[in-house]
């Protein structure tokens, strides 16, 4: 539990990442203070109740930024990006300025640890992959920070193989990798727990970066656990070419997932020391992510996330 009285100031705090890392931290004993764009919408009501202090502020508003950052102990920081498409309209400039000016604000504000959640899609060189790549910049930038600074890199979602257009409801799912491929998923309550243990012990994890994983499947595992919890077969394979030809960002990502970049670098077992509770694919569908896996079986749509 946490002996710190000073809140963690959590951005993105109705949304997944900040909405993981907001239960974590209540659970450990944390004061969370949520910066939300709606005081009165329905998550920040939610979160009002669970005990979490409310700041309105909008990430294009520095003012809203260094008013929310008074007197906090840390900082989750966490940014929308270019790759959730027309859902905030951020592009990759947008993303990177308001990464840098979270850290830079924390700097002026005495905040003692910031935490910037990345990504583990990111290689020595640029990926060509816009949403990728500003979180690379971002990160160059908080490593100059003189404060404690811990970046995670989360590795893909395992909520995100429950939206619409992967073929669930036609008893398909169509993925990034080839049958025998891996590729490394995180199940969003793990990334929460992950980074209350980084707040909780910033002696250990300042200064470094930690890449973010709960399980590593390939696709015929993912057919394997898929058929297993609907009851029926639920058959795997790569996207089809034509798929791919007539969406770029797809194909990017593929593309990436071919050179490494996108299967995801995380020590499962030094993760495991972290988290003990670490979900494989299979334990996250039996258990939380259970209702949203049996909606997407019986949800048809598009894919709609990204931009060629
Ligand atoms: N999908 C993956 O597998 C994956 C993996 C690694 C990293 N990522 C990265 O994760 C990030 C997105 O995180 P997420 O999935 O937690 O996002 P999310 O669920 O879409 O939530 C976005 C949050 O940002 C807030 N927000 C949006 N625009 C804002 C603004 N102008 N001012 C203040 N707050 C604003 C939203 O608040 P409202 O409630 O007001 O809308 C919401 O709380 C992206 O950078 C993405 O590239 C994704």
């Amino acid at each position: 539990m946490s002996n710190v009285t000073q809140p963690v100031l959590v951005f993105g705090a109705t949304g997944q990442q900040g909405g993981s890392i907001t239960q974590a931290l209540l659970n450990t004993g944390w004061r969370v203070r949520a910066f939300v764009r709606d005081l009165q919408s329905e998550k920040a009501v939610a979160l009002q109740s669970a005990g979490v202090e409310l700041v309105m502020g909008d990430l294009n508003d520095p003012l809203s930024i260094r008013k929310a950052m008074e007197s906090a102990y840390g900082v989750f920081s966490v940014q929308p990006s270019s790759g959730q498409g027309a859902m905030y309209g951020v592009s990759d400039e947008d993303e990177v300025r308001y990464g840098i000016q979270i850290a830079d604000i924390a700097l002026e504000s005495g905040v003692q640890h910031l935490v910037y959640s990345s990504t583990d899609a990111i290689g020595d060189e640029p990926t060509g992959m816009g949403h990728f790549d500003s979180k690379a910049r971002i990160e160059e930038h908080v490593r100059t920070l003189p404060i404690n600074t811990t970046i995670i890199r989360p590795a893909a979602f395992m909520e995100m193989l429950l939206m619409p257009g992967f073929g669930l409801d036609e008893g398909r799912f169509n993925f990034f990798m080839k049958p025998e491929q891996s590729m490394q998923l995180l199940a969003l309550e793990d990334l929460g727990l992950i980074v209350a243990a980084v707040f909780a012990d910033p002696e250990r994890f300042s200064g470094s970066t930690l890449s973010v994983a709960s399980d590593e499947v390939t696709g015929r595992d993912i057919e394997t656990v898929f058929s297993e919890i609907a009851g029926r077969q639920i058959t795997y394979s790569r996207f089809h070419n034509d798929t791919l030809s007539n969406n770029a960002f797809l194909a990017k990502l593929t593309h990436l997932l071919d050179t490494g970049i996108l299967a995801g670098t995380a020590n499962l077992d030094d993760l495991r020391a972290i988290n003990p509770e670490l979900r494989s694919l299979k334990n996250w569908l039996a258990g939380s992510g259970h209702n949203a896996f049996l909606e997407a079986l019986g949800t048809a749509g598009e894919w709609r996330y990204g931009h060629s």
